[in-house]
């Protein structure tokens, strides 16, 4: 048996590299069309960061993994294909700013239709719009050399960060398609590891939309204690308290209830959006209305931090120094993607706040680009105003203390554990008086900072003085 992956990216990478560790007798050709992501993957330093991935990777590349940018040479050999490539939110044209940019899976589509012989099975790895198989299939059908498509839906679900532990021992694994013989043949291979209780099958359709729909509901948890941090906020209630006592009614249950300066990452908005526009197609302005509320708290939760930022530190941060602690959407992850921290920073910088940025994982060269990315509209234009920002009052630190030395303010974005050992004595004698510390992850200990002299800033809480 052999399988292609199209698409060595977040998804693609981890999800292959963890069917070839668990079946050595199957060969698995990750492609991308990405030279310098295919030599990180070969190399000692993976492209991404995802904790336990290096051990899973070194143990199958020497056996069964293989990365390279040979895409026609990899499609033509697999039994069965996986798309994995990006489908990010249109920036231009019908559907700007909601709609997924199909553009990628099209591509694929189109390649495989152009190299493939005999049957294979094609497996739509990447998150997409409800119906998106039925294009795939049309593509497929106008192969040319008389080969023949299964096409199966077969989302992945693991979180950034917890990846290995998800991919190791998933929840579910779902499988949408019409050939039972193709569902049969992808359920025998993960049944090498999951059992088959957790193997859940069901049509193409139902597959698609119950990944957007997961999605959905997982961000709108947040939105929701998020929206009930700022009540919090308002009348002296402590939104993890208010977390703890509903998360113990076992109908709602504890996970996804920590309150943040805002979810990010490369899907809870872009699917909600897709799953705004799908709904809008369809006719279902309420329900189209009802999902993209959980965007528009979103947005106002980030803008709502920023904006107490300023109004805290006597209403100016401009020249001052502030130290942003994290920069990723999330621990353990170096990808930034839709992380609240770079339109915090954007929103700080256009006050004129100079910024001190330190992530253990994040490179500056990232930062910078998301950085411009913040500041730019939907069409990348980025004002002189802005660039020279960027420029001239942006500092990448390489540890945390460095970057809070001097500085009236620490804002913490991202909530690596490491944030939480620093020696808060050293630190608080090195700042400005007073000190203040935006604690955008409720990640530390708020009454010892505060005895300290730290004054702290929480979400969902009233300040710590
Ligand atoms: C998510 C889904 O969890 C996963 O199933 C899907 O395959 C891809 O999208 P991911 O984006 O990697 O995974 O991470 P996740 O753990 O879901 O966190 C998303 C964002 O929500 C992060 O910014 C995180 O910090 C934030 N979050 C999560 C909160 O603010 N509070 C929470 O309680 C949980
Ligand atoms: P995800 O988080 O969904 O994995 P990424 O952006 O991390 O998304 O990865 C998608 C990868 O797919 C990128 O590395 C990109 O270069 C690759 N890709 C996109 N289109 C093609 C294509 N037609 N052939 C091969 N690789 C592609």
């Amino acid at each position: 048996m052999k399988i292609c992956c199209i698409g060595a990216g977040y998804v693609g990478g981890p999800t292959m590299a963890m069917i070839a560790k668990q079946c050595p007798d199957i060969d698995v050709h990750v492609v991308d069309l990405n030279q310098a992501r295919i030599d990180a993957w070969n190399s000692d330093k993976l492209p991404i960061y995802e904790p336990g991935l290096d051990e899973v990777v070194a143990e199958a590349r020497s056996r069964n993994l293989t990365f390279s940018t040979r895409v026609d040479e990899a499609i033509a050999a697999a039994d069965i294909i996986f798309i994995s490539v990006n489908t990010p939110t249109k920036t231009f044209g019908i559907g700007a700013g909601r709609a997924a940019n199909l553009e990628f899976i099209e591509k694929c589509a189109r390649q495989i239709a152009r190299v493939a012989t005999g049957h294979k099975i094609v497996v739509e790895k990447s998150t997409l719009p409800v119906r998106t198989a039925e294009a795939v299939k049309r593509i497929l059908s106008s192969a040319e050399n008389g080969a023949t498509f299964d096409v199966l839906s077969n989302p992945e679900f693991l979180a950034e960060g917890t990846a290995v532990e998800d991919l190791l021992s998933p929840d579910r694994v779902l499988i949408g398609g019409e050939s039972p013989v193709a569902i049969a043949a992808l359920a025998n291979i993960y049944a090498t590891w999951i059992s088959r209780d957790r193997i859940l099958t069901t049509n193409l359709w139902s597959s698609e939309l119950s990944k957007l729909t997961a999605n959905a509901f997982l961000a709108q948890r947040v939105s929701s204690i998020n929206a009930i941090s700022a009540l919090c906020e308002a009348t002296g209630a402590d939104v993890d308290e208010v977390a703890r006592a509903i998360g113990t009614d076992s109908r709602i249950g504890p996970k996804f209830l920590k309150s943040s300066v805002g979810f990010g990452g490369s899907c809870f908005q872009k699917d909600i959006l897709n799953l705004v526009y799908l709904c809008e197609h369809f006719g279902l302005r309420e329900v189209a209305a009802y999902w993209e509320q959980v965007v528009s708290m979103n947005d106002y939760q980030k803008r709502r931090f920023s904006e107490r930022i300023v109004r805290t530190m006597f209403n100016t941060v401009s020249d001052k120094k502030i130290a942003v602690w994290g920069f990723a959407f999330k621990k353990d992850t170096n990808d930034t993607r839709e992380s609240a921290a770079m339109y915090i920073c954007r929103d700080l910088l256009r006050e004129r706040a100079r910024l001190s940025i330190y992530d253990p994982r994040v490179s500056e060269k990232q930062i910078r680009a998301d950085l411009v990315t913040a500041c730019s509209d939907l069409q990348g234009q980025i004002c002189e105003s802005d660039l020279k920002l960027i420029e001239t009052n942006v500092t990448i630190e390489k540890d945390g203390m460095s970057a809070a030395d001097s500085s009236h303010a620490i804002v913490v974005m991202t909530e690596w554990d490491e944030f939480k050992e620093f020696d808060f004595t050293k630190i608080y004698q090195s700042m400005q008086q007073p000190a203040f510390v935006f604690d955008g992850r409720n990640l530390l200990d708020h009454k010892k900072l505060a005895l300290l002299g730290f004054e702290i800033h929480a979400i969902g809480k009233s300040a710590t003085v």
